[in-house]
């Protein structure tokens, strides 16, 4: 069924998923796609492959990783003292966007998660990683096919510029649907806690885990997605409101060399480059990486990102533009 599903949306070969798997056992990295952003994947059981995955992105050897299994029958090879709640989520979410914090079961290198005690697992729905999982039939060890604090790749090409030149395969499956990172929820503590907002929400979540902790406001040294500088453009970018964007020189820089990241409005004319993204959270998601990409691409002094709402299925973008953006 999966082949089938792969060959009407015209998705790599079963020939280049075995091929890319077999890059995986002899200890290559693989890009791929999944529903959430394009991964950059190693065998979580080989170190010398989990250590390229840190010196590729440039990624401190203290940031954990996520392992990416094709089902939730293998977590107990993975973590141990799966709570019931574990399970539950499993069921509910997975395969899908959403990464359990558990108890990392001792066979599993420290190296995969920073050398913590805990370990990060997901199953993705993404019917190249589910089929490259299925055929390589162990754990892949996936950050962001990204270089460390830069923004993540929803498409191949974005991949390909990233990390050109360093990568042993890439499988193509085009534009990722989702376009943000998974959600991500601890359960090593006392009270299940998100500590990365993403496509699953917060709401969806309690109905399995009953109310959550906060959400940790400060950053931690150990969740690299948490740092307050990641998913950054170089250019200098800010977050502004829709009132400020009607007036050009209220940040006293020549408009003529500023790009405008908005949301479902016509261009202003004074602005260097003006991209305008959906109303809805999920199709500015969906868009809002390559989007960021364009405007850091064209040279521009400066960026002004109009400031999305704040209900709470925006919580996962307006998280990645708080790391983004600076605010004026
Ligand atoms: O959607 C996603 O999750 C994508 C795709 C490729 O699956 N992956 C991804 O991986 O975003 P990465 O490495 O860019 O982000 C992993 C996040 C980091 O913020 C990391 O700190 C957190 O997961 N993480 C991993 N292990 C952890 C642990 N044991 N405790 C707390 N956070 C952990
Ligand atoms: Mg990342």
């Amino acid at each position: 069924q999966l082949v089938r599903e792969m060959e009407e949306k015209n998705l790599p070969s079963q020939e280049k998923i075995e091929r890319a798997a077999e890059i995986l056992h002899q200890g290559g990295l693989v890009v791929f796609p999944t529903e959430t952003v394009y991964g950059l994947g190693a065998d979580c059981h080989n170190p010398a492959a989990v250590q390229r995955i840190f010196s590729t992105k440039g990624r401190p050897a203290d940031h954990p990783l996520i392992i990416h299994l094709a089902s939730a029958e293998q977590l107990h090879d993975y973590a141990v003292d799966i709570p019931a709640i574990a399970e539950q989520l499993a069921q509910d979410f997975w395969p899908g966007p959403l990464t359990l914090i558990l108890k990392r079961h001792p066979q599993i290198n420290p190296l995969v998660t920073g050398g913590q005690d805990t370990l990060a697992v997901r199953v993705p729905a993404h019917p190249v990683a589910q089929a490259l999982l299925q055929s390589f039939g162990r754990g892949v060890a996936a950050p962001s096919a990204n270089r460390f604090g830069r923004i993540s790749p929803t498409t191949a090409q974005h991949a390909r510029d990233e990390l050109s030149g360093q990568i042993n395969y890439l499988l193509d499956g085009g534009p990722c649907d989702l376009g943000i990172e998974s959600t991500i929820i601890n359960l090593t503590g006392p009270t299940p806690q998100v500590l990365r907002p993403g496509s699953i929400t917060a709401a969806m979540l309690e109905t399995i885990t009953g109310p959550l902790a906060a959400h940790p406001s400060a950053s931690s040294p150990r969740a690299p997605g948490n740092l307050d500088s990641h998913y950054a453009p170089r250019t200098a970018t800010y977050l502004v409101t829709k009132q400020q964007l009607q007036q050009p020189d209220f940040i006293n820089r020549e408009p003529g060399s500023t790009g405008v990241l908005a949301i479902n409005q016509p261009a202003q004319p004074f602005y260097r480059q003006w991209l305008s993204l959906p109303d809805d959270a999920a199709g500015y998601a969906r868009n809002l990486y390559a989007a960021l990409r364009t405007l850091d691409q064209a040279g521009l002094s400066c960026i002004l990102i109009q400031q999305p709402p704040q209900q709470a299925e925006w919580l996962g973008v307006n998280d990645r533009l708080r790391r983004a953006a600076r605010c004026l």
